[in-house]
């Protein structure tokens, strides 16, 4: 069994890779020259890499071409939301260009290879009380350009579905996090400050931006475990929430991770962390993937959060 990783060189897509070695299956990852390698340099005598830039279909013609995977991880985007207002037009072209040539090729080459595709819990964006837990079935008012681009990849899953058969399982997935979650996300970027006055390398003030908002988080190696069962028992067509079903605001996140350290720290607001339109509250209902798989979270969000500390003490 083959399984095709696009961003295996990202925060997930090292997970990913982690989990699919475990399973015994052969692992092709893309990366592009600038790719940072260092998430995946433990894992390189028994991964195979790629170059692919996924933007241009006779990249991904080739590549598909060449490996035929049986299964195909699509974790490989722009995810960073503040980003996309900042390049609207790039994380719009990144998303879902590099997904239209993704299945464009696995149709060309007639493929039956199974293809998850990482949806976001962004695309529901505003939620209005009373409508959460939120079920796959909750309106999508997404507020972000990265929002509109998940929300096209999404819906190209299930065009190219309907249109061609092709089997796409959509996982719209809630806030994830662990170790080696990147620096510009909330939970490191708190850990990661933390860390660094901790080491003497700051003065010991934290920077944050809106306390106010409400998310739902999941272990990343959760949520990999997760991505497996998708291709494995999902149903094609289908999209399924992966959450964990509780919610913190950001200030309590925050409280947490300083609950596991034992610097004195002042937090103050920096304009500059505020978005033009904040999600308000995610809270997910993953009930219809846990009918469809067996999937439930594992692992506790106070372990989560102490994983991440500790993997930015030791860098
Ligand atoms: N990044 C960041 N930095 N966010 C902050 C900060 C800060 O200093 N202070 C407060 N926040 C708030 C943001 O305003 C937002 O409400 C929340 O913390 C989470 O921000 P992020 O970690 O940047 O994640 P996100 O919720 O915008 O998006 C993440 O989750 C999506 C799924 O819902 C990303 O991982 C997306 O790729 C993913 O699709």
């Amino acid at each position: 069994m083959k399984a095709l990783v696009t961003g295996i060189s990202g925060f997930v897509g090292s997970h990913m890779a982690e989990f699919l070695l475990l399973k015994g299956v052969e692992v092709v990852g893309t990366i592009r020259n600038r790719s940072r390698m260092d998430h995946i340099s433990h894992l390189q005598q028994d991964i195979r890499l790629v170059e692919c830039e996924l933007r241009d279909p006779f990249s991904v013609e080739a590549l598909i071409g060449a490996e035929k995977p049986d299964l195909i991880f699509h974790l490989a985007a722009q995810s960073f939301v503040p980003t996309s207002w900042n390049s609207p037009i790039d994380t719009i072209h990144n998303n879902v260009a590099g997904q239209v040539n993704l299945f464009e090729a696995i149709r060309r080459f007639g493929l039956h290879s199974k293809i998850q595709i990482a949806c976001s819990s962004e695309e529901y964006g505003q939620v209005n009380p009373g409508e959460t837990p939120i079920k796959e079935t909750n309106p999508l008012r997404p507020l972000s350009p990265y929002a509109i681009s998940k929300v096209a990849q999404d819906y190209l899953g299930y065009q190219y579905h309907k249109s061609y058969g092709l089997h796409v399982i959509r996982t719209i997935t809630f806030n994830h996090t662990g170790p080696r979650r990147g620096e510009n996300f909330v939970t490191s970027n708190f850990a990661k400050q933390i860390v660094d006055i901790e080491k003497g390398k700051k003065p010991p003030v934290i920077y944050v931006g809106n306390l106010e908002a409400k998310r739902d988080f999941t272990d990343v190696r959760d949520v990999v475990r997760g991505y497996w069962l998708a291709l494995e028992k999902g149903v094609p067509g289908e999209a399924y929430n992966i959450a964990s079903g509780t919610c913190y605001t950001i200030a309590e996140m925050l409280a947490i991770l300083l609950s596991h350290s034992n610097v004195d720290i002042e937090v103050k607001t920096d304009a500059s962390r505020l978005r033009p339109s904040d999600v308000e509250i995610l809270l997910g209902d993953y009930r219809k993937f846990h009918e469809a798989t067996g999937w439930n979270p594992e692992i506790p969000f106070e372990r989560t959060m102490e994983d991440l500390l500790q993997y930015w003490r030791s860098q």
